[in-house]
């Protein structure tokens, strides 16, 4: 799994931005929703090309304050809602001839160095990591689940080998005294045993966390259902992950949207109905050397695109089954 992103640049920098643009060809018009709206790098670069529309989604309520400066602009052409992308096939689109949903996954530059939202051990806040429209904070969470619930998001989210350990040493410290970021960063560096030394000890509790406290699992495979839905004949889905289970997520979802289930290699092909999606490039797109050198926070990104070939609305997929184990263990939050 990669490291949580460390920020190495002033501002947000859009990832993939060209390669995204030349994906999707607004040089040709039409309408596309931007799920992950950010600092709006990927609305206001279609917005550049005259006959395109943005419709735009963020569940950070912060991300309003771009949007509003890119909406008096293109009043007509752009409409933001701060909204969860789960909720995409919710959202009213009054016969749009949707060309193109785009998500970015993660969070931007500006909402890491916020304190309030706690995302960072290297910009020590609050225990937070809420990026919007959530229903507890990391403080909550581990401050009050029991350890062996602890223990499995350390492990599933973060892939944190010295789960079990750091689990149960926040639940003897607690008892003292409530964790706070800095009380989970000195109980994580204490207890691990071993270090990796291309990243920070701290980086993948912090990141389960915040897959945790955001329902990411469930948000992600909800969005991509929701995107591929609304879509229309030769419509374009792009999503950029940033880490492995997001990608995992992602590659297994258009696997199945794109291919038959084989039953046997070895019994005749059955004459199966075609799949609604095609996988133009079967192969993912990475960060260019140049952008690599120019935003090194590009390099955990992967982008993976795919086309819808026809008008359908229903979408057959065996996802929830999937990735069942990880959606409870989402649920954990509920005992919160
Ligand atoms: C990497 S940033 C996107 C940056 C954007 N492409 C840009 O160029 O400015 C990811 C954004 O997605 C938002 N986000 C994450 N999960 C979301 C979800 N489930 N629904 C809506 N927005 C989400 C975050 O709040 C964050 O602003």
């Amino acid at each position: 799994m990669s490291a949580i992103i460390v920020p190495d640049l002033p501002r947000h920098y859009p990832v993939l931005l060209k390669e995204i643009i030349s994906i999707i060809s607004p040089q040709y018009g039409g309408t596309f929703i931007d799920c992950t709206f950010g600092q709006g790098g990927y609305s206001q670069e279609i917005l550049k090309y005259q006959d395109t529309k943005v419709i735009a989604l963020d569940r950070d309520k912060d991300s309003k304050k771009k949007a509003d400066i890119i909406s008096e602009k293109f009043s007509n052409r752009f409409l933001f809602k701060n909204k969860k992308f789960s909720e995409l096939d919710k959202i009213k689109l009054k016969n749009e001839s949707i060309r193109g949903v785009i998500f970015d996954l993660g969070y931007s530059y500006t909402q890491i160095k916020d304190p309030k939202k706690g995302l960072s051990f290297n910009f020590m806040g609050d225990l937070n990591m809420c990026l919007g429209i959530n229903n507890f904070s990391a403080k909550e969470a581990v401050n009050n689940l029991e350890t062996k619930d602890l223990e499995k998001i350390f492990k599933f989210f973060g892939e944190e080998k010295e789960a079990k350990r750091i689990a149960k040493k926040i639940g003897k410290e607690r008892q003292k005294k409530e964790i706070n970021t800095q009380k989970l960063v000195e109980i994580i560096e204490k207890t691990k045993r071993k270090r990796d030394r291309k990243i920070n000890s701290s980086t993948k509790v912090f990141q389960a966390l915040r897959i945790f406290v955001n329902k990411e699992i469930s948000e992600l495979i909800n969005g991509l259902i929701a995107g591929t839905k609304v879509l229309k004949k030769d419509g374009i889905l792009v999503v950029v992950t940033f880490h492995s289970l997001e990608d995992k997520i992602v590659k297994y979802f258009f696997k199945t949207l794109s291919e038959h289930k084989s039953i046997s290699r070895y019994l005749p092909k059955l004459d199966q109905p075609e799949t609604s999606f095609k996988l133009a490039q079967k192969k993912v797109i990475l960060p260019s050397r140049k952008e690599l050198n120019e935003n090194l926070s590009s390099r955990s990104a992967k982008l993976r695109y795919i086309i819808k070939k026809d008008n359908s609305y229903q979408i057959k997929t065996d996802i929830f089954e999937k990735f069942d184990h990880l959606i409870q263990i989402e649920n954990l939050g509920d005992k919160l």
